[in-house]
Formats: C-alpha cells, structure tokens, sequence
C-alpha cells in the first residue's frame, strides 16, 4: 500500500519503515500517525514480514516531533484526545508480536524520542540527538514519554531530561541504555538489519512471548513471574519447540516456522 507521510520496503522479511517528512524533519502530524497504525497492523497480518525497522528520511532528524504546526488553538478536549490517539498507535509498536527496532538517525525529540521508545529496542547513529523538548512549549510529552523514558533511564535522569528540555548526544543515549549501539550513519541500517536477521532465526513464537512478557513487567498489577511460567508452557505446545529441541538434539539447525 503506498502512503503520503510513510516508506515501506520489505527487504527479506524485514519492513523498513521510514517516516518521510524530511522538510519538517520528519514531524509527525496526524496524516503520518495514521498512516504508522495502518502500517502496524498491516505487518502484524503479513506473513512475509517477520521484523520492522523504523527510521526517518534524510540525514539529519529521525523524528523532530509531533508537528508544532497543528498544536495552535487545541484545548483541554482536543489536546487529552491527540495524546491519547498518539499512545495507543505507540502501544500498537510495543505490543507488536514481530521485533520492531528503531534506527535512530538524527534528532528523535519529542514524539521521535518516544516513537524511538514504544520499539522494543534503539540503535543510534552518531549524529543522533535525543530529547523531550515540551516544557518549552508549555506542554509535557503525550505520547508516553513520562513513563517510557522512566523505564529506560531510571528516574533522576528522566526527571533531569524532561524538566531541562536538554538534548543529548548518541555517545551519552548509549550510557544511560535509551539506545543500545551507536554506529557511522553508514553503519546503522547494515548493523540494525544483522541484529534483527539473528533474532529471526530463533522461534517466532518464543519472540513473541518474549516481547509480551518483558512489555508485562511493566503493566501495574500484573504478576509477570506468574505470566511467564504460563508462556513457558504455552511454547511447550508449539511445533517450534518440538523442532528446537530436536535440532539440538540432531545436532543441526532449527528451521522454525512461529506454529
Ligand atoms: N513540528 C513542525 N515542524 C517542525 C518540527 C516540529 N516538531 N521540527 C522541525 N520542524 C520544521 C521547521 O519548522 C522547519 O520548517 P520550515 O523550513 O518550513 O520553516 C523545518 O522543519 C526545519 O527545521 P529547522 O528548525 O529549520 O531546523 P534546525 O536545524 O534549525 O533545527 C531542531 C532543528 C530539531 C532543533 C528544530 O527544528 C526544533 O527545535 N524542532 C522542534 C523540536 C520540538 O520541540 N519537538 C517536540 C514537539 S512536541
């Protein structure tokens, strides 16, 4: 399907995606939101997509952003519902069954920072710039930003990031554990695309449980210990543990196939 705002490429089961606003660095308004749910629930349906990346277009933003541009006159009604229209499409990444990874490529503020924080993981290019900006504009971040970066960062950090507005660099992203490699521009995708074909030689099904069990840890009143003894069993019943453990047994490959 071809979007406005968005650009879809499988490449070998991998669905590169990349938000294409470069003009506005990316800026996500409500056009491209909506075309990123599509997309998301089109890969979900896809048995030819096995992975995601998100990325932007261009050498200089990842995202900049929800788009500032359309912020001007909203209220209590209208500004509640744009945030909480921006979080679920944003749990619809971090709830996704398939890996989904962001390669970050330049400035990732605001919603990008947070876009970059509902995958499941970041790699960073050096020229990367992370930040939530908000409180310069009299706004707090909506798009999960107050509770994501908490998750990545620990609190005094995020506190730090979200009262200052400052930025930091890829170098600084990767001590705190908001990203998890940093790489030459060159490098990102090559090395994004290396990490997620390694995943997807494992059980389709186990990754699957993996994401929903670490995304549990997270949601309040939820006994993640008790969730994950029940995905255990739950790979037990799968042709994918049958064959993981027969090909370590036959001392060959496992060819799994997610049933
Ligand atoms: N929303 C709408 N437009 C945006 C945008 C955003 N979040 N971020 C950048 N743009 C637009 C600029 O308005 C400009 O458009 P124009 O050429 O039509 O004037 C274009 O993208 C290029 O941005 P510019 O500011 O000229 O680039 P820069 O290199 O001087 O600065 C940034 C880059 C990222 C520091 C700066 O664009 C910025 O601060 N953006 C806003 C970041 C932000 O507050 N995000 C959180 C929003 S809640």
């Amino acid at each position: 399907m071809a979007y406005q705002n968005v650009l879809t490429e499988n490449r070998e089961g991998i669905l590169i995606i990349t938000i294409n606003r470069p003009d506005k660095l990316n800026a996500l308004n409500g056009q491209t939101l909506s075309e990123i749910q599509d997309v998301m629930h089109d890969l979900v349906k896809d048995d030819s997509v096995k992975a995601a990346i998100i990325t932007g277009s261009g050498n200089k933003a990842f995202v900049a952003g929800a788009d500032i541009s359309g912020f001007q006159g909203m209220d209590k009604t209208s500004g509640s519902k744009l945030a909480s229209v921006g979080q679920n499409i944003l749990f619809l990444i971090e709830n996704c069954p398939k890996p989904i990874v962001a390669a970050v490529n330049g400035f990732a503020l605001g919603g990008g920072c947070e876009l970059a924080m509902a995958c499941h993981f970041r790699l960073a290019s050096e020229n990367a710039k992370f930040g939530q900006p908000e409180v310069n504009l009299g706004l707090i971040p909506g798009y999960g930003g107050t509770q994501r970066l908490i998750q990545l960062i620990g609190k005094g950090k995020a506190m730090e990031l979200l009262m200052t507005a400052d930025m930091i660099g890829a170098q600084e992203a990767l001590q705190l554990g908001l990203v998890n490699y940093v790489t030459s521009s060159d490098d990102l995708l090559p090395k994004t695309i290396e990490l997620l074909k390694k995943i997807m030689g494992k059980s389709p099904f186990a990754i699957s449980r993996v994401i929903d069990c670490v995304n549990k840890y997270f949601e309040p009143g939820n006994d993640g210990f008790r969730f994950e003894y029940e995905e255990f069993g739950a790979c037990c019943e799968t042709e994918d543990f049958k064959e993981g453990t027969a090909a370590f047994l036959e001392k060959r490959k496992a060819n799994f196939t997610g049933k």
